[in-house]
């Protein structure tokens, strides 16, 4: 028999399944694990209402806008509570699905508690709940898959970190702001370190529309020898490098895992390439003769005086001769509207709207100063080109705003692709606008070289 302590530290998340089907009477486990949580007043109010139909399921997709990761497990449980007090419901709540969580780990299955459930109203309509209930969350049951069963357990902050005695003398996080001047460095490596970017190691987490990736391919195209990729991340973009001699830089070893994982999933390059750590604004061990660096969607994410520590950083190890290509998102017009019309409905804080909030912070860069910065880093040569007057993204960002709609503000991933008249005439001007040069565009590809 497993020890208390070990199902609880090998409890994670399980996002992906074996079709293989839990038996009711490992869920009628799970639940009862459940009734042994406190209540207020015992009164234990609690519902869990079992779901492994998949026509329920679609219908919670379609209609309610719950997750697509409900599709993929098995079995679920939606769990609600009496609605007499939303606070002491969802405590109660709460209270429960912990204890769920850690049976069904103990017996060997895996399992998710998620809130991206959907429409409240349109869930209880659904499955036939009561309107008083409160929906706590989703609990997603079944067997954990390969990729889920090597997935590590994500890094746990340390109890120096969050312990107060008697009195609070901690670090608060500031607040989360689309200003990357407000973020300091250290902010944007615990965010990363911490901050779960879902799924599975490797899932490329930018919003990006195809036309962007394929922009990034075609300038990549080029490149041959050894390259020095600058804040991989969540190494969405290595895929389009061509078969050179690749290594990754980020900002912690968390960070460093995507990219690793990212890579192998990238034939071309996965089998040369190195992964390295970014410290105090270099990476003073690496080698000093790359033939090129890239910065990738990136510097629109950094605080102003780290974007020129990368500049710096990527000139001291390139060699003469050598060229450094940044692609950026700019503030063109609508670009502006855009995170203008975002800022005022939900707030300066990337969470809330969850579009980039996995990097950190995120401004637009402007191109005349990011030119300069270069020059003044020593690049010669420096030339621009812009692309997409009307941000090609903004076809993912109309879905997460449908999903948003959709779902009562509980989720923007995740979902399915909706159609109206509004997103067919987006997809028309996006494609009549293609991938062809212009003058204010919303990306920027900057190259520079490095005197011979
Ligand atoms: C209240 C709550 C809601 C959550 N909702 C979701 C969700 O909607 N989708 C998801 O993929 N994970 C969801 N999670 C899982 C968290 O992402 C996960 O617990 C966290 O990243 C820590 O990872 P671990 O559970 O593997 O320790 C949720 C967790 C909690 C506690």
């Amino acid at each position: 028999m497993r020890s208390f302590s070990n199902v609880m530290r090998s409890r994670k998340s399980v996002r992906s399944f074996e079709k293989t089907e839990v038996k009711d009477a490992l869920i009628e486990k799970v639940v009862e694990a459940a009734t042994f949580a406190p209540t207020s007043c015992n009164q234990q109010l609690w519902q869990f209402v079992v779901v492994k139909d998949s026509t329920t399921k679609q219908k919670l997709i379609e209609e309610a806008s719950s997750s697509t990761l409900i599709s993929r497990a098995p079995a679920m449980i939606i769990i609600s509570y009496d609605g007499w007090s939303k606070k002491e419901a969802l405590q109660a709540g709460a209270m429960a699905v912990q204890n769920m969580l850690l049976a069904a780990t103990d017996l060997g299955l895996g399992v998710l508690a998620m809130n991206s459930y959907g429409d409240d109203k349109k869930v209880k309509r659904i499955v036939g709940l009561p309107r008083n209930q409160v929906i706590c969350c989703f609990v997603l049951l079944g067997y954990p898959d390969k990729r889920a069963e090597a997935a590590p357990i994500v890094p746990r902050k340390s109890v120096k970190e969050v312990m107060h005695k008697e009195h609070f003398s901690g670090h608060i996080m500031p607040r989360l702001s689309y200003n990357p001047d407000r973020w300091t460095l250290k902010d944007i490596i615990n965010h990363q370190r911490y901050y779960c970017r879902k799924t599975f190691l490797g899932k490329e987490m930018d919003i990006m529309h195809s036309l962007e990736r394929n922009l990034v391919a075609r300038e990549l195209a080029s490149l041959k020898g050894k390259v020095l990729d600058i804040l991989s991340y969540d190494g969405a973009y290595l895929r389009e490098f061509p078969a050179v001699a690749l290594t990754t830089a980020d900002l912690c070893q968390e960070t460093a895992e995507y990219s690793k994982a990212a890579a192998r999933l990238t034939v071309k390059v996965a089998s040369n390439m190195k992964h390295i750590i970014i410290e105090d604004g270099d990476v003073a061990n690496a080698a000093k003769d790359f033939d090129a660096a890239t910065l990738i969607y990136k510097l629109e994410r950094l605080p102003t005086s780290f974007r020129k520590d990368m500049i710096n950083m990527a000139f001291r190890h390139v060699k003469p001769g050598g060229e450094i290509i940044v692609i950026s998102r700019r503030d063109n017009a609508l670009m502006l509207l855009f995170l203008f019309v975002i800022r005022t409905l939900f707030g300066d804080d990337v969470r809330k709207t969850g579009i980039y909030s996995f990097f950190g912070g995120y401004k637009p860069i402007n191109k005349r100063k990011t030119l300069r910065l270069l020059r003044s880093c020593g690049w010669t040569n420096v030339s621009a080109k812009s692309y997409f007057f009307m941000p090609a993204f903004f076809d993912q960002a109309l879905q997460m705003l449908l999903q948003y709609i959709g779902s009562g503000g509980s989720s923007y991933l995740h979902r399915v692709r909706r159609e109206n008249i509004l997103t067919k005439t987006l997809s028309l001007l996006l494609a009549m606008q293609g991938s062809r040069r212009c003058l204010f565009g919303s990306v920027v590809v900057i190259r520079g070289r490095r005197k011979q």
